[in-house]
């Protein structure tokens, strides 16, 4: 069976760009995979973070997971920290992986611009990332099109480490939704930047929890372009393409026939219509979170992930170890005194 692996960072809420061009594909692969879905933890402290609030973040972004649809039951959900491997493993690929090409990651250029203290965590963590999928022998990889960079890291050091140790790692494929089909859902303020958690202005993306109220709010005061075309044109039109985009994807109407029916009605009544589909699909996950909050449920849960995630973890490092040439530790033969 085909092997998944995903990660999502628990650095705060989750958004409508998080759920469509990654967490919805998570539920679909589940039932033709074996999948393994991490919060990758590790990856969050790149950035400075509240301890508490990481702690909070990480459970609830374990149960935003399962209130969208993936099953405990059939895939591994786990915490990135609870299974040491993956921090292990990434330090022998950080000895495999050159400066240069971490440096050319487009990821680690905008966020190092962004903050005013750049850590070596932020720089290597693509090597972090690397070991998270290596560490499983993936073969698919669902992410939104912002993570192709990483993968393709990911893979040429998956190959160069094969070619000099020896087979030690599948290399894995990306499974990327195009844009119109999530891939790369668009900030509410700012089309040409993409909906993002950590923007500084919470009208820019739609919070998974965000209350109906809310969700309605930020869609009215989205951004649009001239004209008062519904036309999917993401040059001239990037707004509004952005707008049909998540509309076809909350309804499962094609975007041809969204152009089709709003020939004409004009952004108002558009806009009204996206918030009530917006809504719509959230509120399943939103009770569904609710109840995921009873206390015991998500530990349990995660207890078990952590379990499964760490056997197969445990084999890949082993491997690794041995054929990088280091001493496998000595078991002692004389009774301690
Ligand atoms: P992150 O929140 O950065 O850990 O991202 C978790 C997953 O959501 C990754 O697969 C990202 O590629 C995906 N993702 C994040 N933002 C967007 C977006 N605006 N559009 C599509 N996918 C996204
Ligand atoms: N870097 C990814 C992001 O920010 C999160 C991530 C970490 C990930 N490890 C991963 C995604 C492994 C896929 C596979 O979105």
């Amino acid at each position: 069976m085909k092997r998944v692996f995903s990660g999502v960072q628990p650095s705060g809420v989750l958004t409508i760009g998080n759920y469509l061009g990654a967490i919805r594909n998570f539920t679909k692969l589940q039932h033709e995979a074996d999948c393994f879905f991490c919060v990758v933890d590790l990856h969050a402290l790149t950035v400075p973070q509240d301890p508490a609030k990481l702690r909070e973040n990480t459970l609830n972004t374990a149960r935003l997971f399962i209130a969208s649809g993936v099953d405990p039951s059939v895939a591994t959900i786990f915490v990135q920290s609870h299974v040491p491997e993956h921090a292990y493993l990434s330090w022998l690929i950080e000895c495999n992986t050159y400066f240069g090409e971490l440096r050319r990651m487009t990821q680690f250029k905008d966020k190092s611009a962004r903050h005013e203290v750049v850590t070596t965590g932020l720089f290597t963590y693509p090597a972090l990332m690397a070991a998270d999928i290596l560490l499983y022998q993936t073969d698919e990889v669902p992410v939104g099109e912002d993570q192709r960079q990483h993968l393709e890291l990911t893979r040429d050091v998956a190959i160069r480490m094969n070619n000099r140790f020896g087979q030690l790692f599948k290399v894995p494929e990306a499974y990327i939704p195009p844009k119109q089909a999530g891939g790369r859902i668009m900030s509410l303020q700012n089309p040409l930047e993409k909906m993002s958690k950590s923007s500084a202005d919470p009208r820019s993306f739609i919070a998974l929890l965000d209350p109906p109220d809310v969700i309605r709010k930020k869609i009215r005061s989205a951004v649009t372009d001239s004209g008062r075309e519904i036309r999917y044109d993401p040059e001239e039109k990037p707004a509004i393409s952005n707008l049909l985009v998540i509309y076809s994807l909350a309804t499962g109407e094609s975007i041809e026939s969204l152009e089709e029916r709003y020939a004409g009605a004009g952004y108002g009544k558009f806009k009204a219509d996206l918030a009530e589909a917006v809504v719509a699909m959230l509120e399943p996950i939103q009770r569904r979170f609710a109840e995921l909050s009873e206390p015991g449920v998500i530990e349990e849960i995660l207890a078990s992930g952590a379990e499964r995630a760490e056997k197969i973890a445990r084999e890949t490092v082993a491997r690794v170890q041995a054929a990088m040439g280091l001493a496998p530790r000595p078991q002692r033969v004389k009774a301690q005194s």
